[in-house]
Parts: structure tokens; sequence; C-alpha cells
């Protein structure tokens, strides 16, 4: 046995709660005398409402009240700068109607059957116009982003066209990725109470501090007036980064009505009410000599914005570090269209460049004849080119080797369509990940009463991910007790202030807060204060070591793919990453978190679509029925493995963001596989059967498969 409970495969303190039960979600929450919301949404893309008529709902069974706009008490109004999971989310606020889906009322009820009876009986009338809903058709409109997450919204280097001309061999391809829906298992849902005037609002949130400042700033009351609660979340995935109009409706309903209201979205709500991955289009250029080397690099993002409030998707970011290249463009562009809101999504801005860069990556080792492994590996940097910082620490080659060897990459068929088994074509894929390192100002509060026993508290969540489990591991890590004497307690705002569940940094933000804390509460042991009723509260922040270091996790995917010649199905057959990501702290929930954002890598190669009708701007498929994802037969050994690192310049724990790290070039491992498969190229994802089964009927295709 190690010495160290810290990166043991240790069982989720918290499953036992999970599995039976016993752990109250938001839309678990019991309240005395509770009434139920129902959210109406709107029926058109853009437009005016003329008239919410209220009469028959009002009139119906256990109806206490309706709401619209034209009662809905005021409201801070929507701003579109600052933190934007912190800023007021006023409902019901207005006649304008900015997508379809968007809340235009709220009937409560004494039960929830009432309310959803009731909520059917609400007529409203439009003034409909004419929306934009076609990211392509309306390119001409795309405009410049004042900034990204990650800096400016282009970047060059160099001299990009000479560079292009100098390659021996080039790529200039377009690549387009799908819209996709925030549908994690546990619905969006918040249960709002009064105490006079204290609000108690339960909801699920990544963010509770975010979604403390969102609701006290929206209803206009103090923030030590509102708690909220998040106590357990199923799954987050940046879906529950910001709050949404069942928190703020609950809390207003709930105070008209002097009563607890609960407030849950449906499924096919879901797909408009929360936020959603943004279509992009990207066009990626790379050249390259005959040694191998990248000349030039060009990635260009097109994405779409919700009109009434934008959000880049950073696609292009990422390329900025990850190859090396003398000369080298990224841009930017978003266009305004009248759709529901778009917003993070597991690894905004790298999910999907990578779906682009890493394809074109392979694009170009079959022009060069160059395995794409032996591509990436010359093209390796010595520090990060456009930053001119050296790497915190990165092992992308080592990553590449080990996953090679593992995978046993050796046997791939160097040329496509050689490969048999029965129908099936087989073929295999490699591509990079890359991910941003983020750490965000974290405080930590631990106490140890007489018994030694330790409570850890945050205002952190846990979204899924294990953080839980890896804080109580730290807390009996740095005080040297058993785990089991670890309580922690997480997902309240009376707690002290973390950045909460997001952009992978919740690990690397709080672990150090809470091992400070306990390394305080050590020292007054060792000067003989306790035990008993000792506390400690400490923050910890980062310094300029993300400014003096390239900050990134980094893994190697490896998919092996069958296409099956006769209906163009690809399904995957097994898949291997690896991954460097500092220090893990606990192996199983780590692993299930590479492995989870390989699933979703599978799935955005092969399966995630969410349609839009562009006559209505509506996602069609708003349901789980047509929604697809992968099933687990569509996900057969499936593996990841974590190199050993500790990255000290990240923090002093020495770990990296995981969370998102999975997703990150997995799908594009799959498209080069069915590449490497059958010799169809297909750049507009997902790669479903009907656009294989094309390719497949090309001419020179079809020789192959005989
Ligand atoms: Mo994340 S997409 O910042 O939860």
């Amino acid at each position: 046995m190690p010495d160290t409970i810290l990166g043991q495969p240790i069982d989720r303190i918290d499953g036992k709660a999970k599995v039976t039960g016993a752990a109250r979600y938001a839309g678990d929450r019991r309240a005395e005398h509770p009434a139920f919301g129902v959210i109406v949404t709107s029926t058109v893309g853009r437009g005016t409402i003329n008239k919410v008529d209220i009469k028959e709902a009002q009139a119906a069974p256990g109806v206490v009240l309706v709401m619209s706009h034209e009662n809905a008490p005021a409201q801070a109004p929507f701003k579109h700068a600052g933190d934007r999971h912190a800023r007021p989310k006023p409902q019901l606020n207005g006649a304008r109607v900015h997508y379809y889906g968007e809340p235009v009322a709220l009937v409560v009820a004494d039960t929830f059957e009432q309310a959803t009876a009731a909520a059917r009986l609400v007529r409203v009338s439009y003034q409909t116009e004419m929306g934009a809903y076609d990211l392509a058709g309306n390119r001409r409109f795309a405009y410049t982003p004042a900034e990204l997450v990650q800096g400016k919204p282009d970047s060059s280097l160099g001299d990009f066209d000479k560079g292009f001309a100098q390659g021996a061999q080039t790529v200039d391809a377009t690549y387009t990725t799908p819209y996709q829906s925030h549908n994690p298992m546990e619905l969006v849902a918040s249960l709002a109470q009064w105490d006079g005037d204290r609000l108690t609002v339960h909801c699920a949130t990544q963010l509770v501090d975010a979604a403390h400042h969102s609701i006290a700033s929206t209803l206009r009351i103090p923030l030590e007036n509102v708690e909220v609660i998040s106590e357990f979340i199923g799954g987050g995935f940046g879906g529950k980064l910001p709050i949404y109009g069942d928190a703020i409706l609950a809390a207003l309903a709930a105070r008209q009505l002097k009563r607890p209201v609960k407030v849950t979205l449906t499924r096919q709500q879901m797909f408009s009410v929360t936020t959603h991955r943004a279509a992009t289009i990207q066009r990626v250029r790379l050249a390259a000599g005959t040694d191998g080397k990248l000349t030039a690099i060009a990635h260009e993002v097109m994405s779409q914005s919700a009109r009434m409030d934008e959000f880049v998707e950073s696609a292009a970011a990422s390329t900025r570090s990850m190859y090396a290249a003398p000369n080298r463009l990224t841009r930017h562009r978003v266009v305004p269209l009248d759709m529901p809101v778009s917003d993070s999504m597991r690894a905004p801005g790298d999910a999907v460049g990578q779906l682009a860069i890493e394809q074109a990556m392979d694009e170009l080792a079959y022009k060069l004849d160059l395995d794409p492994v032996e591509l990436r590996l010359r093209n390796e940097p010595t520090e990060d080119p456009e930053k001119h910082v050296p790497y915190s620490t990165r092992k992308l080659v080592e990553c590449l080797k080990r996953g090679a060897a593992e995978f046993g990459w050796d046997k791939r068929p160097s040329v496509p369509g050689t490969l048999k088994d029965g129908q099936w074509l087989v073929g295999f894929g490699v591509a990079a990940a890359i991910r941003g390192n983020y750490r965000r100002p974290a405080t930590a509060r631990v106490r140890m009463d007489e018994n030694r026993h330790v409570t850890v508290e945050m205002d952190m969540t846990d979204i899924g991910t294990g953080s839980y489990t890896i804080f109580a591991q730290v807390a009996a890590d740095a005080l040297g007790v058993p785990i089991g004497q670890v309580t922690v307690k997480l997902g309240d705002s009376s707690y002290p202030q973390t950045p909460g569940s997001g952009g992978s940094f919740g690990a690397a933000s709080c672990a150090p807060a809470v091992h400070d804390a306990c390394m305080e509460i050590k020292k007054k042991l060792d000067a003989g204060q306790g035990p008993g009723n000792l506390q400690a509260e400490v923050k910890s922040a980062p310094g300029e070591e993300f400014k003096k270091f390239s900050q990134y996790s980094y893994g190697a995917h490896f998919a092996e793919v069958g296409v099956d010649t006769s209906t163009g199905e690809a399904r995957l057959r097994r898949m291997l990453g690896v991954f460097d990501a500092g220090r893990i702290y606990n192996s199983k929930t780590a692993r299930s978190q590479l492995v989870g954002g390989m699933i979703w890598g599978v799935g955005s190669a092969l399966h995630e679509n969410a349609v839009v009708d562009q006559r209505y701007g509506l996602f069609v498929n708003h349901d789980l029925a047509g929604y697809h994802v992968p099933v687990h037969a569509d996900v057969p050994a499936v593996d990841a493995i974590m190199l050993a690192g500790f990255d000290g310049k990240s923090n002093e724990m020495g770990s990296k963001g995981v969370g998102e790290l999975g997703i990150c070039g997995a799908g594009a491992a799959v498209a080069n596989a069915i590449y490497n498969a059958c010799g169809v190229r297909i750049r507009d994802y997902p790669i479903t059967p009907d656009k294989v089964l094309r390719g497949l009927m090309r001419p020179a295709n079809l020789a192959q498969q005989r």
C-alpha cells in the first residue's frame, strides 16, 4: 500500500446515499404545503407577444397563480456585461420573444399535474417576425467578438500566406459541428421558500456563489437574505453553470403566494430553456514540408450566438498552443441568430475545435504519407508557440507513444479499405487532446472535534465528478486520519466561497484550500491546542504561474472502428485514451471523468445532433428519443490511462483539470478511424450512416469493397 490515500481509487463516499435514494437533488426536496409551477414556453422564434390569455388557466382546478409579463413582479434588468453566471436573470420581463421555447408564462397549482394541465390552457398570441436560424445562411452577419475567455478573438504570427505557400503538402478543409443539447439525467429544478424576507432556493447549480448573486440581484434583495443550496447534482457539464427561469420564477411565485414553490423543467424544455453547445463552421489550413514539419497553421471559427446574449465558442483557442509552426493564424467570429442561448458545454471551444484540427492533422498525414502519430511528434513545440512561455508540464509525446504501444497501433492498416472483418471494413484512428488548465481562488473551512472527526465546508459542488470524495481524501491525507473520519459538506452558499464546478478548475482550485486549512489545524494540534473545536478557514489562490507558464492538460486517443459497407454504419470497436492531467486525486473518479468524456466524444463523432427547423428556429428532436447519445452497445471497451505526474505550477497539490479533457479530440480519433477503415472522409459531424454511404458509393471506394 502506498503511504497516502491521495490518488487511491476510493469509492465515492456519497455513493451509498446516491444509490439508495437518500441523496436529495433539488427536484426531490420537500416542503410544507408546496405549490408546483410549470413553465409555458414560446411557440415562435422571434416576435412580440400580443396577449397572454390566462382566464381559462386561472379557472382550472387547483390553480393558484398564473404569471406572464403582464403581471410579473419588477426585476433587475438583464445585463450583457459582467460575470455571465452571476448576472440578473429576469423572467417574463417583456413582450419580446427572443427564441422558440423561451418562458412566456408560469402556471402554479396545488399539484404538479394540475399545473401541467392548466399550462396547456394559457393562450399566447404573437406578432411573429421573420427570424434568422441558419448558421451558414447568415454568415454574412458574422462579427468579431470583443474577447474570448482565453484572450483575444484573433491571433497571428509570422506570415500565414507565405508559410502556407511553402508547404510541400497542404490541407484546406472546412469542418462543421452541430448543435448539442444539455440533457444530464437530472432535470433543472428549483424549490424556493421564504421565511419573512429570507429566501432559500434549492436548485441544481454547478456554481453556488454565482447562483447566489444571480438570484439576489434579479430579485433586488440583499445577498445575506438568500441561501442557495445545491447539495447533489445529477450531471452538470456546463448546463448548470447559469441558473434559469425555474429558480427565479419559483422565488417570485413563492413570495407572492407565501408558500414554497417548486418548478422543474420538462425534458423537452431542457432543450430550449437551458443552454446548448453552439454549432460551428471551422476552416482549417495546414501546410508542411516533406519532413512533416508544419510551416503554417490557420484555424478560423464561426459559431452561432443567441442574438439576445453573446457567447463565443472559442474553438481555435487551444490551437494557439498545440503544434509548432512559424506562421500562424486563428480567428473567431460569431453569427447572431434568433436561437436559444448558447453557452459552455464540457470543454467549450476545445471539444469542437479539436474535432476539426485533429481531423485536419490526419488528412495532412495521409498527404505526406506519414504515420499520423509521427506527424504529431514532429511538430511538438519546445515552448508555447504564441505565448512564448514554457509549458508548466506537457507530456503529449508520452501520451502518444504510450497509447500507440498499448493500443497496438502498429497493426493499423496503412492503406484505407484493406482490413476486412466480414461485412466490416476496419480502421484505426488517432487524435491528440489539449484542454486549458485553470485555477481560481477558493476558501475552505475545516473543523476538528474532540474525537478527531474532521468536517470540511465549502460552497463547492459535486456534479457527479467526485468532489465529495477527493476533498475527503485530501483532508484525510493532510491530517493523517482515516477517510471515514472526514465529513465533507458542499453546495451551500453559507459555506466559504469557491469558484464551484466549471472549466475543470474545481479540484485544482479547492484541493489546495482544503489542504492548507488542514495544515492550519495541524499546526494548532502541534502547538498542543487540541483536538476539540479546532477550526481553520483558508483562502488559496493562483499566482503568476498562469502568466509565466502555458497551462494545459493533454491526451492521445486511439480508436478502432468498423464500417459496415452495406449500410454505412460506423461502430466503435475499442478505444484507448492516455492522459496527462498532473497528479490524480482519485484514480477511480478521474478515470470515470475521462472515460465519460471519451464516450461523449464518440457521441459527437457519430450521434449527437440537435436539428434546427429552419422555418421556426426550434430544435426539432427535442427529446431523448430523437436526440441520440451513445448507449452501452455503442461504446464497447473504452479505457483510459492516466500518466503519473505532478504539475507544481498549476497548484501546490500538483493536479491539472481532468473533467473536460477526455472529450477533447476523442471524436476526431473516431472520424480518422472511419477514414482509415473505408477511405471516406466526412467533415460534417456527426458522421451518420447516410453520409458514409454516399462516400462508399463513390467509384474509387466501390472498387475497394470488392
Ligand atoms: Mo464546464 S462546460 O465549464 O461545466
